[in-house]
């Protein structure tokens, strides 16, 4: 059954599964694996969640997923994170996870894609949902090819690839064979773009890696051409505000880009990267952006459509999606 939310239906494009590790799994894992972290207590956690870039919340991210060793401990964060979403209206998602992040810690990729794939198969409430592993850009693109290997030969259910990290200074166009493999194995294909990095790094996504959709891409507001490109060929951008302020790539959720993307015509949508890092989920990021930007209903309404329109699902579930966001929209 359908429950009314204050925010729309969500369609989660864009969240990193271990950006969903909430910090009192993070200790009661640690606790679990016998793994030692720096943190005197949780308090002392949260108090390094205050990031000055990319690279430092990259730096906090990676040092919490030691807690991170068996299928288990995939599963307990990936179920969760779909307890929480559910709560707040999820319906569907399409997960990232970082593969090299844990082998490079010697666990098994198989931990890794039972945990996060099985939890995901036994989604509540009808949640539909993909997995899209993720390539380090930051890491030589030689091991990003041996682990699509090992990802096509696991037998694993994948609905694509992506590309994250530390952006600026790993341009998207290194990666052009891997994405190309991929492709061919039928895999969709995303990559974050435009997060940190220049707009012509959102150009060779496109252009290079084929991409389908763009992860966060605001950084195309400095090239008016490529705007209208964007427009002109409706590319799916998944932006994700809250991340974008505790990041530091915008400086307050008020001076967020949002509504003139919006009324640019750019295919928008509105995500959460690292729900547990950056404070909140789709729902909160939903809330955020219309009470610190006065968007209007049907703002909402466009922002959940474009999501709709940018998943990679059939037909049927496409139209299903469609009609409880139509559904939520009656007055
Ligand atoms: N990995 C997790 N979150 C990320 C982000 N916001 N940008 C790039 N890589 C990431
Ligand atoms: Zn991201």
């Amino acid at each position: 059954m359908t429950q009314a939310f204050d925010t729309p239906p969500a369609v989660e494009l864009h969240c990193h599964v271990e950006g969903t590790l909430e910090p009192e799994l993070i200790l009661e894992l640690a606790e679990r694996n016998r793994v030692s972290l720096p943190y005197a207590d949780l308090d002392d956690l949260r108090a390094r969640y205050a990031f000055t870039d990319l690279q430092h919340f990259l730096d906090l991210y990676y040092a919490n997923m030691a807690v991170l060793r068996t299928a288990e401990d995939f599963a307990a964060m990936t179920t969760a994170y779909l307890r929480r979403a559910a709560a707040g209206g999820l319906r569907h998602v399409e997960l990232f996870v970082d593969p090299q992040a844990h082998l490079v810690r010697g666990v098994p990729l198989e931990a890794v894609l039972e945990g996060v794939g099985g939890a995901l198969a036994a989604a509540p409430d009808g949640i539909t949902s993909g997995l899209i592993p993720n390539f380090l850009r930051d890491r030589p693109v030689d091991e990003a090819s041996e682990v699509l290997d090992a990802l096509l030969a696991s037998g694993a259910d994948l609905l694509g690839i992506g590309l994250d990290s530390a952006e600026v200074g790993h341009p998207p166009g290194d990666f052009a064979d891997v994405y190309a493999r991929a492709r061919a194995a039928g895999l969709r294909l995303v990559a974050h773009a435009g997060e940190e990095g220049p707009a012509s790094y959102v150009t060779d996504a496109l252009d290079v890696l084929g991409v389908e959709r763009v992860d966060h891409g605001i950084r195309c507001l400095d090239d008016h051409a490529l705007v209208r490109r964007l427009v002109d060929e409706a590319v799916p951008l998944t932006v994700c505000p809250l991340s974008n302020v505790r990041l530091r790539t915008v400086d307050t959720l008020a001076d967020h880009p949002l509504p003139g993307m919006l009324d640019a015509g750019l295919a928008v949508s509105v995500h959460s990267d690292d729900p547990a890092y950056f404070g909140g989920y789709v729902d909160d990021n939903h809330r955020a952006v219309r009470e610190a930007l006065g968007l209007d209903h049907a703002q909402v309404r466009r922002l959940a459509d474009n999501a709709v329109d940018a998943a990679f699902v059939d037909d049927r579930r496409r139209a299903e999606l469609r009609a409880e966001v139509a559904a939520w929209a009656q007055p």
